[in-house]
């Protein structure tokens, strides 16, 4: 099996079985990460470049280093410092990367969109390493990987993802990404941050934290997204957190051995009290793990499309 496209956009545009097989190369991939030597030969000759125009720590970390691990030459690109601060296009910009001979193209942008705008004019692949309020498919795959690590499967599972929906692309991809493996997912934020007719997507949407919480087997907070905020949304990060804050009281609203997830980097207190980040429940570390063996599995599998997993080990 391979995946069918070239780039790597978002999880909507994925079937269940493509994503199925990224997360079984990226449990091989995570041996490697684990071992001793974590150099392998699978990207030697291949070049990676991260293309960021936000910030990041995790995602453009966890792609250097994926691709350090796996021989390939890599490079980072900030906007701030790049000949976009020029006024060079996107895509133009994109066709320079491409043309030194460039393999993987990451690009974070704010405009929702842009990935696939860039993905058009290039002959690298490109992957989405979050665009606008639109997909963050790494950041999906690694959430549903930590969970199926855990629980061996979504099927079935009950999913809440609470806080602000609207600017997510943290929950869209995993909206997209769950409900194809099977799970039920269920949102709740306040009223200003969910977004119309999100129930078509097919999850419930609850206007208490309480409610969504009941029987979870998987809870992830989301980050409030203070730079894509308007003002005026909810009334202050206090009024917030009281209302819509995970802690260990809501926590235990859901099943006995329910997972914490949250994306990073987390507001303490706001979204999670410190207890509950640092508790038994949580694994947000395992997250940050598990975000270099799925970006490694990634990697691979747009550099060497048609080779089996055999190939791997
Ligand atoms: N979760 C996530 O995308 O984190 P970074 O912004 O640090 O990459």
């Amino acid at each position: 099996m391979s995946l069918k496209g070239k780039d790597l956009l978002g999880l909507r545009h994925l079937t269940k079985e493509e994503i199925e097989y990224i997360l079984d190369i990226a449990k091989t991939m995570k041996l490697v990460l684990l071992s001793n030597n974590k150099k392998t030969p699978h990207l030697q000759g291949k070049s990676v470049v991260t293309l960021f125009y936000e910030n990041s720590t995790r995602t453009r970390l966890s792609f250097e280093l994926a691709s350090k691990y796996m021989g390939a030459s890599s490079a980072n690109i900030a906007a701030s410092s790049s000949s976009v601060a020029k006024g060079e296009s996107l895509i133009d910009t994109a066709r320079t990367i491409d043309q030194m001979g460039t393999d993987v193209i990451v690009i974070r942008h704010p405009m929702a969109g842009a990935p696939a705008l860039i993905a058009k004019n290039v002959k690298a692949a490109v992957i989405n390493a979050g665009d606008g309020m639109n997909e963050h498919p790494t950041q999906a795959l690694l959430d549903i990987f930590t969970i199926i690590e855990k629980k061996g499967s979504l099927k079935g599972l009950k999913v809440a993802i609470i806080g602000d929906i609207y600017h997510s692309r943290v929950a869209r991809s995993n909206i997209w990404g769950m409900t194809k493996l099977g799970a039920e997912v269920c949102v709740a934020g306040p009223a200003t941050l969910l977004p119309p007719q999100l129930e078509m997507t097919g999850v419930k949407v609850y206007s208490t934290v309480q409610e969504a919480l009941i029987d979870a087997d998987v809870v992830m907070g989301l980050r409030i997204q203070l730079e894509r905020q308007k003002s005026g949304l909810f009334p202050s990060l206090r009024e917030y957190s009281r209302f819509f804050g995970l802690d260990e009281k809501r926590l235990k609203l859901a099943k006995k051995d329910v997972l914490l997830l949250h994306p990073g980097p987390v507001n303490r207190g706001v979204e999670l009290t410190t207890s509950i980040i640092d508790g038994e429940h949580s694994l947000i570390n395992e997250q940050v793990t598990n975000g270099v063996a799925v970006r490694m599995a990634l990697l691979y599998l747009l550099t060497r499309k048609g080779d089996s997993i055999e190939a791997v080990n």
